[in-house]
């Protein structure tokens, strides 16, 4: 069975800027999904949403767009909006935990009122030609909630349902609930794609092997924290390529420079970078002591000097 790899968005983590690069370096992604577009209230797609998804910024790659909204109105303003850049497919997040979204009905909030689902995807299907394709936890309170809301999109030519096998509440804690993702694939008509704590080649295998009609994974954090994942997933290869830190060091200087040319003062660079080693860290041999030492670089001189001694502390090592 062929096997596509999605890059799950993450808002902060993944925009085109990383994705290039990492499309560039790592491969292995066949279709991006971008973090979400917000409208906020007033029907106007925000420069930065915008620049993230403009064709011209995402030549070499495949690319979806996804929105997070509980209005037909505002999805079918961004539904026209991405049609008019060339897009066909608009995802919808129904997985966001955060309690801002989740209190006011949106993201993993809006799962367990399937009628409002219908309503907006009526509204949505009625009046835009737009291919509409969702994201999804299982529920906010519990993972029944999701059951609900499949009839609701057998009525709707929804293209595939991706499933992050957690609840809401759960925000990132707790494993992924398998049973409660199988019960998913029991129960459902939809082309669902599995989400969720896919971190190594062995993981990966575990999941395929449970639910082996399962022919569309996405890979959200895994992908940060191990960017050679998606590739060696593809080659069924548990093996790093030899020169793994050339790569990733190629990699990581195309992604400051581009975020040094683009966030204003050395505060947001090194915000922007601090937090991406949250997750390279785990790619080095002592990952705690590796983010110690980028939190510790408070200028970007320090940084850019921390960075190398970890690189060169690494190839002495031999990495992994
Ligand atoms: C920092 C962060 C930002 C995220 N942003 C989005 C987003 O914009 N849209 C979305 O559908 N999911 C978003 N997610 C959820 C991920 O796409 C993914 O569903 C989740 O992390 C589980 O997959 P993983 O275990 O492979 O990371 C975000 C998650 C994190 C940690």
């Amino acid at each position: 069975m062929p096997l596509t790899l999605l890059s799950s968005p993450l808002q902060g983590f993944t925009d085109f800027r990383f994705r290039n690069a990492f499309n560039h370096y790592f491969g292995g992604i066949d279709t991006f999904f971008s973090p979400y577009i917000r409208l906020n209230g007033k029907m106007v797609v925000k420069p930065a949403y915008e620049r993230d998804i403009l064709p011209k910024n995402n030549q070499k790659i495949t690319v979806i767009p996804q929105i997070m909204t509980n209005s037909a109105d505002e999805f079918l303003f961004v539904a026209d909006y991405v049609q008019k850049l060339g897009y066909k497919e608009l995802n919808w997040n129904l997985g966001c935990p955060y309690p801002m979204v989740t209190k006011r009905c949106m993201g993993s909030g809006l799962i367990n009122d399937a009628p409002r689902i219908d309503g907006i995807l009526e509204k949505v299907h009625n009046e835009s030609d737009i291919v509409v394709s969702m994201k999804m936890r299982m529920g906010f309170e519990n993972p029944q909630e999701i059951l609900q809301v499949f009839p609701v999109l057998d009525k709707y030519p929804i293209k595939n349902v991706a499933i992050h096998a957690r609840i809401g509440k759960q925000l990132y804690k707790g494993g992924v609930d398998l049973e409660s993702f199988q019960t998913c694939l029991d129960n459902s008509n939809q082309k669902i794609y599995y989400n969720g704590d896919i971190t190594s080649v062995a993981s990966f295998q575990e999941m395929q092997q449970r639910f082996p009609n399962i022919d569309h994974w996405m890979i959200g954090r895994g992908l940060i924290a191990d960017p050679f994942l998606p590739n060696m997933i593809k080659n069924n290869s548990r093996t790093y390529p030899s020169n793994k830190i050339e790569v990733f060091t190629d990699f990581h200087q195309v992604i400051i420079q581009e975020y040094e040319a683009s966030l204003s003062g050395a505060t947001h660079i090194l915000l922007k970078m601090t937090s991406f080693w949250e997750y390279f860290a785990t790619l080095f041999s002592n990952p705690q002591k590796t983010f110690k030492k980028i939190k510790k670089a408070k200028s970007l001189k320090a940084y850019q000097q921390a960075v190398s001694e970890i690189i060169e502390q690494e190839s002495r090592l031999k990495f992994r």
